[in-house]
């Protein structure tokens, strides 16, 4: 474990002399620690436990994680090496059910290593298969950045919650990626950033993240979403998304329903950027499983107890906008608009992919 406190340039997940280091974001926003796996069960637990979190990032450690049970294999066949990523696989599956990039990332290193034929060769096309989806991930995110900055105008104040930021993806981030590139286009623009509770993601990290690199950003309460449309505070809004189905029915970060809702109310656009691994053709809506966790993130802030004994908690930790509250989805294929089965459709079409 290794303390730094430089935080300019980094990647929240990197594969670094066949370990797996990562951003500790259990830590921030007080402190900047990096941690280091050789065991795909480590990165499976630090998964679980939230040390790695947001779509992207999950996704790109789920490959990695892969990548690493591949080099742990004593397999001498093919056959052997598959079967033991495929016990590491279901794993690293299990580990939280909502973002579908997890099962996306561990099925293309899956696939990846299927197309090997020695045990050596398998281990080698999968550790460079991992390496480049995290560089891809950054690439997309400039893309994306780039299609969304157009929705976005000079003077624009634009409310984001939780963190879909550089610490939920390899680097640079989908919604934040989108505020970034808006800025670097030279357009001056302000962000209003929510708590995030129970565990405040936008509080201590897209806060951290923004306020680190000269965003002029404030946050609020989640209760004082409201308060900031009907008072003229917000132009915009755009969030990430963990899932989203063909239908356009956005699955993130809880509390994003009622932000989209009252975007509604008020006429404010409201945006969600996500990279086409975010998007499950398979799935439909209602079959999308929502994480629930434990009680005790919502009964305290921190190790401070805030409710009384053994109440009855209820914490999900996503929900579900449906697609008439969405003014469009960015992409790095471009913008999706309603009707959106039409348009998701056509993100994925030849020549479009
Ligand atoms: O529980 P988390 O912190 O993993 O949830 C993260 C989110 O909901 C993000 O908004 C989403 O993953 C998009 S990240 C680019």
């Amino acid at each position: 474990m290794t303390e730094h406190n430089d935080i300019s340039s980094l990647k929240t997940v990197e594969w670094k002399d066949n370990k797996v280091v990562m951003i500790d974001q259990t830590k921030l926003p007080n402190q900047l620690i990096f941690v280091e796996y050789d065991d795909f069960n480590q990165v499976a637990d630090a998964i679980r436990t939230l040390v790695v979190r947001g779509a992207p990032a999950i996704g790109v450690s789920g490959a990695f994680g892969l990548a690493l049970a591949a080099l742990q294999s004593k397999g001498t066949t093919k056959d052997e090496l598959i079967s033991d990523l495929e016990k590491a696989k279901q794993i690293l599956f299990e580990t939280r059910p909502t973002a579908v990039n997890l099962a996306w990332g561990l099925e293309k290193i899956m696939n990846t290593a299927k197309s090997g034929d020695s045990p050596q060769q398998i281990k080698e096309l999968v550790v460079s298969e991992a390496k480049k989806m995290a560089d891809e991930d950054i690439e997309i995110n400039k893309t994306m950045g780039k299609n969304g900055s157009i929705l976005f105008d000079d003077n624009d104040t634009i409310m984001t919650h939780c963190n879909a930021g550089a610490l939920a993806t390899v680097a640079y981030g989908t919604a934040l990626g989108v505020i970034r590139a808006t800025k670097e286009s030279g357009k001056n623009v302000k962000v209003i950033a929510t708590e995030t509770r129970p565990i405040q993601q936008g509080s201590r990290l897209t806060a951290f993240e923004l306020k680190h690199d000269g965003f002029d950003v404030s946050l609020i309460p989640d209760t004082a979403v409201g308060y900031s449309m009907a008072n003229g505070l917000v132009n915009k809004v755009v969030v990430g998304a963990d899932r989203i189905v063909k239908t356009g029915h956005v699955f993130n970060k809880i509390g994003t329903y009622q932000v989209a809702t009252m975007a509604k109310q008020h006429g404010i656009p409201f945006y969600v950027a996500a990279p086409l691994s975010t998007i499950d053709m398979k799935s439909k809506a209602e079959d999308v499983i929502i994480e629930m966790r434990k009680g005790s993130e919502v009964t305290g802030i921190g190790d401070k107890k805030t409710a009384p004994d053994d109440i009855n908690v209820i914490n999900p930790a996503f929900d579900m906008t449906p697609p008439e509250l969405i003014s469009g989805i960015i992409t790095e294929k471009g913008v999706a608009q309603p009707p959106y089965e039409e348009s998701i459709a056509k993100l994925f079409e030849s020549g479009n992919s």
